[in-house]
């Protein structure tokens, strides 16, 4: 079998990308030892699959938040999507619409909700939660208006945290056009949109806060703790995404496989629970489930497929993790991602990650 197009795609957006932006994709925080334990704690990952099903039909329709979608997968928020393509954001929604799956559009994008909303995909908008929160209004009530379906709140970025660019050359916001970044932003950008002040002091009654504003669902993004995630719950979110930022904020926090039990444990049947970081194949995808995930999102591979080759890159990468969960889901005796519930023990084996990346 020849080797998939998502262990192509770094490659190749590493030559279709200027330098500075393709480091600030891949880039994690501090020593990024998070960053090189994610797709790690996936691989060690073990299943015990079930034998003797009927697995002729395998159905991965999922709803999520009401809306129902072709697999339990989505595009992860992302800024800069119009450097690795001139359609940026709005070439990403066509391309998740045509999968059946959800698209977060950054509250950094460089489409306008308006644009986005035309390709006909489901969009949930991130959002940040601005220090003075009357800031975030406008931007909520924007996005609402052209049909977003819920709000994202990421809740592990009081600051951004340190990363180091590269050594020699411009950093990204050197770089990067004003145009990719900030379509949306109802107040004054500087060149860096991601340092605008944020809210330091976000707390559970945002999350009520933002529901009532918008009137959607709330995703709380960035939790790893099911103490955390119960809080959360508690104060209306609809949805937990654990979450560590793709290893971006904080160093040396756990590997969000680690988190997945814990945090369906903690709520229950109450909220969906979603995950991301380092989930690279649509077996790392079926493991999620297995742990107690509702959907997985992926960020860092979609990005690479669409500078690689735009909107048909990200649909290839889609079909590929897609394709994988369908082969892993029958393989484990799994007709549905339901089915899949706990086919997986909740710590992982030791042992040497032998992806094929490090094979080769
Ligand atoms: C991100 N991420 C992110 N998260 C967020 O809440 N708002 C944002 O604007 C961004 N921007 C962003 C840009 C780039 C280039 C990357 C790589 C990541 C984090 C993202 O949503 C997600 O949590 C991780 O990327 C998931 O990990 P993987 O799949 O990249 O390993």
């Amino acid at each position: 079998m020849t080797r998939r197009w998502l262990d192509q795609v770094e490659t190749l957006a590493r030559e279709a990308l200027p330098p500075a932006v393709f480091r600030y994709v891949a880039e994690g925080a501090r020593n990024e030892i998070s960053l090189g334990e994610a797709s790690a704690a996936w691989d060690a990952m073990r299943l015990a699959p079930r034998v003797l099903r009927d697995v002729r039909t395998v159905d991965t329709r999922t709803t999520l938040l009401g809306a129902d979608f072709a697999v339990p997968l989505g595009i992860a928020p992302m800024t800069l999507q119009r450097a690795a393509d001139p359609g940026g954001e709005v070439t990403m929604a066509a391309a998740a619409h045509l999968a059946g799956v959800p698209m977060v559009l950054s509250s950094n994008a460089g489409s306008t909700f308006a644009d986005v909303a035309s390709t006909g995909a489901h969009w949930w908008l991130q959002a940040y939660v601005a220090a003075e929160r009357s800031d975030t209004v406008p931007l909520l009530e924007s996005a609402v208006a052209a049909g977003a379906e819920a709000v994202v709140l990421t809740a592990d970025t009081p600051l951004i945290g340190t990363r180091y660019s590269l050594p020699e050359g411009p950093g990204v916001w050197e770089v990067a056009d004003p145009a990719w970044v900030g379509a949306n932003a109802t107040t004054p950008t500087g060149a860096d949109p991601e340092s605008r002040a944020k809210a330091m002091d976000l707390g559970p009654a945002d999350i009520g806060w933002l529901a009532e504003t918008t009137g959607l669902p709330v995703v709380v993004k960035g939790v790893m703790r099911p103490d955390d995630a119960r809080r959360c719950v508690e104060a209306g979110a609809a949805a937990i995404w654990i979450s560590n930022h793709g290893g971006r904020q904080l160093d040396q926090v756990l590997a969000t496989a680690h988190c997945v039990a814990g945090v369906r444990a903690a709520v229950g049947e109450s909220a969906q629970v979603y995950v991301d970081g380092g989930i690279r194949s649509g077996l790392h995808a079926l493991i999620a489930l297995a742990l107690g995930a509702d959907a997985v999102f992926v960020g860092r591979p979609i990005f690479h497929a669409l500078a690689a080759d735009g909107g048909a890159g990200v649909d290839r990468a889609l079909r590929e993790y897609a394709d994988e969960l369908v082969e892993s889901l029958r393989l484990a005796g799994c007709a549905s991602p339901q089915d899949a519930r706990g086919i997986v023990a909740p710590t992982p084996t030791a042992g040497p990650s032998n992806r094929p990346e490090t094979r080769l």
